[in-house]
């Protein structure tokens, strides 16, 4: 017979001493330099240094065009925005994404269009995309969630046929590849997220590539002030140099401090890449017995940028649901997050749209049974064993 160990949420030790934080990013030497260089300079605002960011992440994407700015929020925004999203337009999207993606298209003032996700891959479903095209649909935002890659070949068919903009939600795709094609660069405009858990971190920040000069231009200038000429253009040692506004645009801008922190790491991208595939690998081994569907394989020929390990709590398996089941790893100082509640199940979006709970039963599905466990470079061999030994303790526990 097995011995059941008690949770500490019923009164057993917790698995570890210190509280293990989701989703906190590694940072190093080569950053900590980076950042104390730009402040021994004093040029912290937008420079060379979010210059040479922007250089590299195309380089590293082999788009034509990468710009910097302050999350992939305005990212997407000024993406719908430049590429002329009007209002009463729709957008059609996922409603298993993070809020931004569909709020971005509220405030352009055109209407997100959600479609439910395929139960197995959790991104958005191109036969129903297929069939929400409506006269008044201007574009696709495919997201590509935990770093899967949607099916870019089903969705940019659908784009062509039915002349639609894509702009890519790749807020956690950058390593991302669909059928040997970077992510963003495929799609008219992809938007890639810096934020403090991401793959790349900056702290906030985004990127948007796109291989259409003029985009590129606009966005660039409506994300400060629609200036034609940025602060690092205006305050050289060339001499000041005057601007015009040249539409009234908004203060998007990246700072260099936050670039230097990018740029060291974008140069590891790929290394972290191969570390979380080490880890993934040992989820997948160590949970394979547990009241859980692991995350699906990666379709051939794609590269899962591997951001979020989001296994689905078989709750009909369970005598707790995945709330409790998240707290319990709490109290074994396990953080771990929920990506996504569906936005339909949202109090805005939900009587704004007078949407029901099964309008899209895929999202709900994933939304009542979907957890988040650590997936940081940053963490141990101990730190990978606590959450291994946490998740299979508590489930192990509450398996009916
Ligand atoms: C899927 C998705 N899209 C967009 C965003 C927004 O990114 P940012 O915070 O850089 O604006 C996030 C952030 O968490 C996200 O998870």
């Amino acid at each position: 017979m097995i011995l059941l160990q008690k949770p500490a949420i019923e009164g057993g030790k917790p698995e570890r001493a210190e509280y293990l934080v989701f989703g906190s990013p590694e940072i190093l030497q080569p950053e900590i330099d980076e950042v104390v260089d730009s402040l021994k300079k004093c040029w912290i605002g937008t420079g060379p240094k979010v210059l040479r960011f922007e250089k590299e992440f195309r380089d590293y994407i082999g788009s034509r065009h990468a710009k910097a700015l302050n999350s992939c929020t305005a990212g997407m925004f000024l993406s719908l925005l430049v590429a002329g999203v009007k209002p009463g337009d729709e957008v059609i999207t996922t409603p298993l994404t993070f809020a931004s993606t569909a709020n971005v298209i509220l405030h352009i003032g055109a209407k997100p269009v959600f479609v439910d996700v395929e139960k197995e891959t959790m991104d958005i479903n191109p036969k129903l995309v297929e069939k929400a095209v409506s006269r008044k649909t201007r574009a696709i935002i495919p997201v590509h969630l935990a770093g899967r890659p949607c099916n870019m070949d089903e969705i940019t068919r659908i784009a062509e046929e039915k002349k639609l903009l894509v702009v890519e939600d790749a807020a956690h795709a950058i390593e991302a590849k669909y059928h040997g094609k970077k992510i963003g660069n495929i799609s008219d405009l992809t938007a890639f997220s810096f934020y403090a858990t991401k793959n790349v971190v900056c702290g906030e920040g985004g990127m948007v590539t796109t291989n259409n000069a003029q985009w590129a231009e606009d966005i660039e200038k409506y994300a400060l002030h629609g200036l034609n000429k940025g602060a690092w253009q205006r305050y050289t040692d060339d001499g000041f140099k005057q601007y015009e506004v040249v539409f009234p645009g908004y203060k998007f801008n990246m700072m260099d401090l936050q670039a230097a922190l990018g740029i060291h790491q974008l140069a590891r991208v790929e290394e972290n890449l191969k570390k979380r595939g080490r880890i993934w690998k040992q989820y997948d081994e160590a949970f394979s017995d547990l009241p859980m569907i692991l995350p699906a394989l990666p379709e051939e020929n794609t590269v899962h940028a591997r951001h979020l390990y989001t296994p689905l709590l078989q709750i009909e398996k369970l005598r707790k649901g995945r709330d409790f089941i998240q707290n319990a790893l709490h109290k074994e100082n396990i953080g771990t997050g929920i990506h996504f509640i569906s936005l339909h199940l949202h109090r805005y979006y939900k009587e704004k749209f007078g949407f029901k709970e099964n309008d899209f039963p895929n999202a709900k599905f994933v939304s009542d049974r979907t957890i988040s466990l650590p997936l940081s470079p940053k963490l141990s061999t101990q730190d990978v064993e606590d959450v291994i030994n946490a998740v299979t303790k508590v489930l192990g526990y509450y398996k009916k």
